[in-house]
């Protein structure tokens, strides 16, 4: 099944060229044979954030949006607000498993705010920002990327 992916990086100090991250992400959708329709950074401001993931959705039709970075409990971290003003609908299980498989790698775990929603057909999924995490955050949901697009998109099981 191909699955598009928008990967947003939100980060006030990276670039595209030096936001390991979110290249580690696209290049992680790209071996599982998915296709990345969007890589970009924005600046940790919710607004923003929540704009871009409208346009992820409602212009480049994403099937998954994943966000990296500003899930912590820094002033400046704000995706997880700015997913809620741009999502309908909580998927608090996929949330749950990236912080409980997450715990198993760093206690520091617990200090991720990051939030699962669904705007529209879409799932947006917050992930921290570091590389290591982003990879680990990858590795604890990527096996149910495709069942849950086929249940957002009313495929049935
Ligand atoms: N989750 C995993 N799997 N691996 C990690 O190294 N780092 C934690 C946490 N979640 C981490 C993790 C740390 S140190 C922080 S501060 C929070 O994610 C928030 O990160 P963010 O502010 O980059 O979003």
């Amino acid at each position: 099944m191909n699955l598009s992916f928008a990967i947003i990086t939100c980060s006030d100090t990276r670039d595209i060229a030096s936001d390991e991250a979110g290249g580690a992400l696209a290049s992680l959708a790209d071996e599982a044979g998915w296709t990345v329709v969007e890589h970009v950074v924005v600046h940790d401001e919710r607004a923003r954030i929540a704009s871009e993931i409208m346009h992820a959705v409602d212009e480049l039709a994403a099937d998954i949006v994943i966000t990296c970075g500003g899930t912590g409990l820094s002033p400046r971290d704000v995706t997880p607000e700015a997913t809620r003003d741009a999502c309908e609908r909580d998927v608090p299980g996929i949330a749950e498993a990236l912080r409980a498989y997450s715990m198993t790698k760093t206690r520091r775990a617990m200090l991720s705010r990051g939030v699962c929603m669904q705007r529209g057909k879409s799932l947006v999924v917050n992930f921290p920002g570091s590389t290591k995490a982003a990879r680990e955050n990858w590795e604890a949901i990527a096996d149910q990327f495709e069942h849950a697009v086929r249940m957002a998109t009313g495929e049935g099981h």
